[in-house]
């Protein structure tokens, strides 16, 4: 079993900085991938120590020195033996006022008032090639449009006790940047779940459902991702009771990050309900909890998805929404907010469940 995270020392982190580092370098420079992204910029993560495993280390690179502001695609290289994954933001403003720090205790709300958090690598993926956004979606920021500083989170899986050590720095970001600003912006929801997972189940649901209140919006892809416990993850838009999108992945076949919606994109619109249900089997004696570390488990379910960029305001922030699998919300005990098609297929699920095998009998 995975050991329990330490924290970074942020004393030593302080002092780290001002022997190896002062700040990240950004690097602008011409390139010609397509006629139209003319630009890109590159963040160099300068060596860092870490004491334990597990760190989660935020650098955040003030971006308006950047001259094109359009971001269309990225590119995130890494050490990988040392690396779990890296995140990437744009944000408003953020809390500590230090280039690099200690986040563990922030993960997912380290940006201030506005944030775009477009990209990553993850270690868990086989694939981590260039990305880009779809040819009508792009992200602008620079100062005028509140979003002031790049952040890169990184989780490392490793301690680095001696940064001069590494074979390189640890990490790259590059942007891909054009001129012309595009239709249509990017943002996502980030539907996740918390609570824990009772010893001896062999088949545990973990369930959600999250009303759509804002404006239309675009889903084109989405992103899958149980722990070692979580075998399938199913997702579904529910509009008037009738399921009009629906997705199963088998989360131990992972093959890519990013699945493209089929047809290409799946219009949500207010009033219509986003369901997520993950499938667990945990044979132990002990609860699995819902975290972050490496040992827990997580049903997450992220839609990227693209609006208008004239209604830039629209989405400042990225929507997110956690429930407790203990409370079954597809039937919620009240009847409250019930989405009826939702609630059969959980008492179907029920009926079909397998019988405990009587190996566990003896210890309940
Ligand atoms: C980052 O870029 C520099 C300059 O090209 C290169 O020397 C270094 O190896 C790169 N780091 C990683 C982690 O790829
Ligand atoms: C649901 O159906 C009603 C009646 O047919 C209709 O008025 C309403 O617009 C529908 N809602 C959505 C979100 O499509
Ligand atoms: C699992 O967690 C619940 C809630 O905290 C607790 O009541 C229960 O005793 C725990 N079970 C085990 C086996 O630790």
């Amino acid at each position: 079993m995975r050991q329990q995270a330490t924290t970074v020392q942020p004393s030593v982190i302080m002092i780290s900085i001002l022997a190896l580092i002062t700040l990240p370098l950004i690097q602008t420079s011409p390139i010609k991938i397509s006629s139209e992204v003319t630009g890109k910029a590159v963040i160099q993560i300068p060596r860092f120590r870490a004491e334990e495993p597990d760190a989660y280390m935020c650098m955040a690179v003030p971006a308006t020195d950047i001259e094109l502001k359009n971001v269309v695609g990225y590119k995130v290289e890494v050490i990988k033996e040392i690396t779990h994954h890296i995140s990437v933001a744009f944000c408003e403003d953020y809390e500590t006022n230090q280039p690099l720090w200690d986040c563990k205790n922030h993960h997912g709300d380290i940006c201030s008032g506005r944030s775009i958090a477009f990209g990553g690598w993850d270690g868990y993926s086989g694939h981590h090639k260039d990305t880009w956004f779809p040819d009508d979606v792009g992200i602008q920021f620079g100062k005028d449009l509140k979003l002031n500083y790049i952040v890169i989170q990184m989780h490392l899986e490793e301690a680095v006790l001696d940064p001069s050590a590494l074979k390189s720095n640890p990490a790259n970001i590059t942007l891909f940047l054009t001129e012309q600003s595009r239709k249509y912006s990017y943002q996502k929801v980030n539907l996740f779940s918390y609570g824990y997972i009772p010893p001896f189940s062999e088949d545990f649901k973990a369930e959600l459902t999250y009303k759509w209140e804002g404006s239309p919006i675009n889903a084109y892809e989405y992103f899958a991702h149980t722990h070692a416990y979580g075998y399938l993850l199913e997702g579904y838009i529910v509009r008037n009771n009738t399921i009009i999108f629906s997705m199963k992945e088998n989360t131990q076949e992972k093959k890519q990050d990013m699945t493209p919606v089929e047809g290409g994109l799946v219009e949500i619109r207010p009033g219509d309900v986003l369901a997520l249900r993950c499938s667990y089997r945990n044979p132990g004696q002990k609860n699995i909890t819902f975290g972050l570390k490496g040992g827990d488990e997580m049903c997450n379910l992220i839609y990227n998805f693209k609006y208008d960029a004239k209604d830039i305001d629209a989405f400042p922030r990225s929507i997110k929404s956690g429930a407790d699998v203990q409370d079954r919300v597809w039937c919620p005990k009240d009847g409250i907010g019930q989405v009826d098609v939702l609630c059969d297929m959980q008492q179907a699920a029920s009926v079909i469940r397998r019988p405990r095998t009587t190996k566990y009998s003896n210890v309940i």
